[in-house]
């Protein structure tokens, strides 16, 4: 098949979280099951061009896009993306759509006033690349509410005599796909944005499909719009379906609850592996975990805390929103200072959070280390170093880290949610079955009692040698690459070109 995959951020070029490592990896998944894949993201200024053996592509020349009633210039560069083990390219395609106007801005995501402008810009510039190659896609995998009016703009009706999308031949036998990483980003913008992007305002007017109580809604667009929707695990797929979850989505997910799918997403053992990971001192394997208490030795020496194999080390990798629930951790912080265990946080986010754990670290500088900025070494490090990770998510539509966590002997402490759910066995539930299965702790309660009754168990049985170790070991067998999810989006392409060819899947 012939994949378009379409994403705001792509590792090694940019990545803010878990999207990035998905459609760095995933396109490449693709491409060994044999299919013809090209990606697309922006150019933004954020990574060198040299580095990355980004070309100008002159037989695509320039493209002029207009956007209300300015007209702006873009160029595109291409480049393979990277082995994961970054010694070659693969043969993978990455197109980088590059508009200094708008990408130019030394972040992915922007708080600016015309940041619809900026998706539009890159859905249309995507499209019109694709046209210029001449190549026809039979999918369009589009991601999150950035690329969510690309099914609508291969799909419209346009008013008569409008150009549109959905009258040219490259895109007639194209199927779309699109993939919710995170219910919570809707891009949702004021009436004027449809008419900014020359959609026809038939899809905005009386609960058009891009309409959300007056305004309009990029995710919306998406999921109504695009033949196959899914999300990233099981869970959060049922979780999704509930008003709970949905975030108000929920009712036209419902609505298309006969085409929408969870697929759990693997991870990338080239990179996050501790036998072979190139960012970490000392190397380990389930069969010889004295790397591992090596690392801690020297995590815990460079941040100044004292090492002792004795005490465990918690660790937090994240960004610091409200998703992640550290509020429930802020409501028994005096607790937890009082709990015998060494603590390393890396994070950046929201301001509130930020203070919090700086101010934990400078309070507390024996037990607390906090990294307030993104720094994807340390987070290796810390994978690497850590006894016991710490997810409290309020909702996890997948969650990489614990996966990560897993593999690394990092025991995950999560709150059981999407999947945090799908991918961590609570050891002492698995044990109540008589099953010695059991991969992590969790608990079910959004509460900070529920949080630090779990950490307990946990920094308890850590003083069991043997057991521990058997946790350790478990996790550490689990498989979660990349595959089979990507086998199971081979089977919703072929749905979504079934519906598209016949009305329904
Ligand atoms: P989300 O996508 O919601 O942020 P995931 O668990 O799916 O959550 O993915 C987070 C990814 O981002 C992981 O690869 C994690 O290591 C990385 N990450 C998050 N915060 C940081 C940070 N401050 N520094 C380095 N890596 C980070
Ligand atoms: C989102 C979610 C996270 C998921 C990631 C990749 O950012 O918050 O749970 O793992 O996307 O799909």
């Amino acid at each position: 098949m012939k994949v378009a995959y379409i994403a705001s951020e792509v590792f090694p070029y940019a990545k803010t979280g878990g999207l990035g490592d998905v459609a760095g990896t995933l396109p490449k998944e693709l491409a060994k099951l044999g299919n013809d894949v090209k990606v697309f993201m922006p150019k933004y200024n954020l990574f060198s061009e040299i580095d990355y053996g980004l070309h100008y592509q002159w037989k695509i020349g320039g493209i002029l896009i207009p956007i209300a009633d300015r007209i702006h210039s873009v160029h595109v560069q291409k480049a393979y993306l990277p082995e994961s083990n970054g010694k070659k390219n693969s043969k993978v395609e990455i197109y980088f759509i590059d508009c200094p106007y708008y990408y130019y801005r030394y972040r992915v995501y922007t708080d600016d006033p015309d940041e619809d402008e900026r998706f539009i810009l890159f859905s249309k510039s995507v499209l019109e690349v694709i046209k210029r190659l001449n190549w026809s896609p039979d999918i369009i995998h589009c991601n999150d509410w950035h690329t969510g009016i690309i099914p609508l703009l291969i799909k419209d009706q346009p008013q008569s005599g409008e150009f549109s999308y959905s009258n040219e031949k490259v895109f007639e036998r194209t199927a779309t796909i699109f993939t919710i990483h995170n219910i919570a980003y809707q891009g949702i913008f004021d009436k004027h944005t449809f008419e900014k992007a020359g959609i026809n305002p038939k899809y905005f007017l009386n609960g058009g499909h891009g309409e959300y109580y007056g305004k309009v809604s990029f995710l919306k667009t998406g999921i109504m719009v695009s033949d196959i929707i899914n999300t990233v695990s099981e869970t959060y797929a049922k979780e999704l379906l509930t008003p709970e979850y949905g975030s108000g989505m929920d009712p036209f997910l419902n609505l298309r609850k006969e085409d929408f799918y969870g697929v759990l997403n693997g991870v990338d053992y080239n990179i996050w592996n501790p036998e072979t990971d190139k960012l970490i001192p000392y190397n380990y394997s389930k069969n010889d975990l004295s790397g591992k208490l090596k690392n801690k030795k020297y995590l815990l020496e460079n941040l100044g805390l004292t090492f002792d194999e004795n005490i465990p080390l918690i660790g937090i990798i994240s960004r610091l929103v409200e998703q992640k629930g550290f509020d429930i951790l802020n409501e028994v912080l005096d607790e937890i200072i009082t709990l015998n265990a060494h603590w390393v946080i890396l994070g950046s986010g929201k301001r509130k959070y930020e203070e919090m754990f700086a101010q934990l670290a400078q309070n507390h500088p024996k037990k607390f280390s906090a990294y307030i900025g993104y720094n994807d070494e340390f987070a290796h490090l810390i994978e690497a170093g850590a006894d016991m990770i710490l997810m409290p998510s309020v909702y996890e539509p997948c969650g990489l880290n614990q996966i990560y966590s897993l593999k690394y002997g990092t025991v995950p402490i999560v709150r059981k949610t999407g999947g945090l759910a799908d991918t961590v066995l609570d050891w002492h539930e698995c044990l109540s079955e008589g099953k010695e299965i059991g991969t992590g702790y969790s608990f079910v309660n959004f509460s900070g009692s529920a949080l630090l009754q779990s950490l307990k168990t946990a920094i308890n049985d850590f003083h069991n040698k043997d057991l521990w170790r058997k946790i350790q070991l478990n996790g550490m067998e689990k498989d979660y690459s990349w595959q089979k999810s990507a086998e199971k989006y081979m089977e919703l392409y072929k749905k979504a070109t079934k519906r598209l060819n016949n009305g329904s899947s």
